[in-house]
Formats: C-alpha cells, sequence, structure tokens
C-alpha cells in the first residue's frame, strides 16, 4: 500500500479486516517494525479518536509519533496557488508539507471540507496539495469527501458482529444535526459498503441525497421506517445537504433513531461513528441501549490504524 486515503488503496478489503482482527488479538505483535521511523500526525480539525487511536497504533509498531495541532499550534497556512502572502497567513502549504518530509517517513493528515466552495471540497482542494507535494506516504485521517479508517473500522466491527451465512442488511440512516456537517463519513461508508458482502440500503430525507460518485446504485430510500425494516446493522450519521451544498433544508419528520424505531429492525446493532450530539442525532436509549456496539466500534480505530500503517511500512521497508 502506497498511500490511503480511500477503499481504492487497499488491495483485498477482506485481507486487511483480517489482518486488522489478527492485531486486535495480539497488538504487540509488530512492536519492531515501525523502529527507527518517524509518522507525523497532521490535525488541520479536532479529533479525539483519530488522534488518540492513531498514536495507540503508531506506538504498537514502535513509531515515533509527531502530532501536530495544526490549528492551533502550527502558523496559519495559505493553501492558495501563487497567493500574495501579505495578510493573516503566514506559511504556505507547500512550504509545511516539505518540512514534513524532512521529518517523517510517514505523513498522516485531517483536513476537513470547508464546506464553503463546493469545488474545492470535491477536488479535496487540501488533501490532493499533500498528495502532491508529500514525497513520502500519505494517510487520509479524515478529508473533505472521505474517512477510510473509520470507514475500515467500520467494516471490522461488522465483521466481528455477524457469524450468519445470509448478508446482513446494512442501513445508513441520516440523523438530525443544528449545524451543517460534512458529507465525508457518509459518503465513505457507503464505498466501503458497496465493497462488502452486505446488502446495503441508505435512507435520508428529501433534499440530503449524497453524491451519486459514492453512492452509485445503493437504493436510497426517503421513508426511514420502510428502510429500518429487517435492518441487521444500522448506522447513524448527520449530513448536510450535497445538491443545496452545505444547506440544511427543513425536515418536518423525526428522523432521531429510538428505540421504538429499532423494533422495526432485526434486532439491529446500532453504530455511530462518534461524536454524537446526543438526545439530537441519537437518544440515550439507543446510544446506552443493550444494541449499541458504538463503543467497540471505537476501539477498534486502533486496530483498523495498525493495520494501514503496517502495509504502509511494509512498502517503505521494500524500498
Ligand atoms: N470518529 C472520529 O473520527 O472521531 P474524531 O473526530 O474524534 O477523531
Amino acid at each position: 500500500m502506497k498511500n490511503f486515503t480511500s477503499v481504492s488503496d487497499v488491495e483485498d478489503l477482506q485481507e486487511i479486516i483480517k489482518k486488522a482482527l489478527q492485531i486486535k488479538e495480539n497488538p504487540l505483535s509488530e512492536t519492531e517494525k515501525g523502529k527507527g521511523k518517524t509518522i507525523g500526525l497532521v490535525f488541520l480539525n479536532s479529533s479525539l479518536r483519530t488522534r488518540l487511536s492513531s498514536q495507540i497504533a503508531a506506538q504498537n509498531l514502535g513509531l515515533n509519533v509527531l502530532t501536530l495541532n495544526a490549528a492551533q499550534e502550527a502558523w496559519n497556512l495559505e493553501f492558495a496557488d501563487g497567493a500574495v502572502m501579505n495578510g493573516d497567513t503566514v506559511e504556505h502549504i507547500k512550504d509545511a508539507i516539505e518540512v514534513l518530509n524532512q521529518y517523517c517517513g510517514i505523513i498522516a493528515v485531517r483536513c476537513f471540507a470547508g464546506m464553503k466552495s463546493k469545488e474545492d471540497d470535491i477536488n479535496e482542494n487540501i488533501l490532493s496539495q499533500f498528495e502532491k507535494y508529500a514525497k513520502v506516504p500519505v494517510i487520509s485521517l479524515e478529508s473533505a469527501t472521505r474517512h477510510p479508517l473509520q470507514s475500515l473500522a467500520d467494516c471490522i466491527t461488522i465483521t466481528e458482529n455477524w457469524n450468519k451465512e445470509q448478508k446482513p442488511k446494512v442501513v445508513l440512516t441520516w440523523a438530525p444535526h443544528i449545524k451543517p456537517i460534512a458529507q465525508a463519513v457518509g459518503n465513505s461508508f457507503a464505498e466501503w459498503m458497496q465493497q462488502m458482502d452486505v446488502d446495503f440500503v441508505i435512507t435520508n430525507p428529501e433534499g440530503y441525497d449524497l453524491d451519486k460518485n459514492f453512492t452509485k446504485d445503493t437504493p436510497v430510500i426517503h421513508d426511514q421506517d420502510e428502510a429500518l425494516k429487517d435492518a441487521d446493522f444500522v448506522y447513524v450519521k448527520n449530513w448536510s445537504s450535497f445538491d443545496e451544498y452545505a444547506a440544511m433544508p427543513e425536515v418536518k419528520e423525526s428522523w432521531m433513531l429510538t428505540n421504538e424505531k429499532l423494533a422495526n429492525t432485526n434486532e439491529a446493532k446500532v453504530m455511530h461513528c462518534l461524536p454524537v450530539r446526543r438526545n439530537v442525532e441519537l437518544s440515550d436509549e439507543v446510544m446506552d441501549g443493550k444494541n449499541s456496539i458504538i463503543y467497540q466500534q471505537a476501539k477498534n480505530r486502533i486496530f483498523s490504524a495498525q493495520a494501514v500503517f503496517s502495509e504502509i511500512l511494509d512498502e517503505i521497508t521494500e524500498k
């Protein structure tokens, strides 16, 4: 694996899930693998799970870890090519990346959608600069359109919780929120589910359809109760409108997942990437209920990251 920014970077999804589950059994099986190498974790946005799980994963592999909370701790970055930097920005992103090249054998970056320009976000305005200027492997810690380490953890969690012959029905359901949220988690989950042996359905209100480039042939149902029927896994997530970019069209019906709605499922396991706004996106009763596998999902972020870092280290070592 040369880089890890989407499911396309994974050669064999079932193999990497298997590897992650082996790592979960024995997280310290490769403590020498990263010895003498450094991973830079660069956060342009806030994080709890991604930052800490990546640090644990890197340490389990013996990597040196540099974590930079760039939004708070570094110079104000300029992203525009050819900018005359006589304003608030102090350091150009290409200079920052070139310096990271001097310090790190792997660069991992979190760069959310700006939610102002649809074009900039679709084109991954920031991640693409890391891909262009980095001379070492690049890992996405969530970008404008995708959250691949989360999606791999989601695949691991579904695999752990399914031991029947038939395919599980997996439903990605939109949830309410108080402010516009990017589509990255929903997009990414859709891409990864299309590679899994599952029956996958998306449900969201009218006006909230995700980008067709991600949902492809996945059925999109605008009636949540109909979509939830016989579900084995329900993945709860909010996102803002893609068509009317970053808007929040009014939704009259109640979309928050409750036990009453869950009764319509096949005793579905409930997933959410966290952080969650309790009693807005997801009710306390579901969050704390017996069907929630949300903390297990969060724990699996470690093994998702460790499996990916390990594969990237294979690539570096082979050179
Ligand atoms: N799920 C997730 O990415 O969590 P953080 O934003 O806290 O990293």
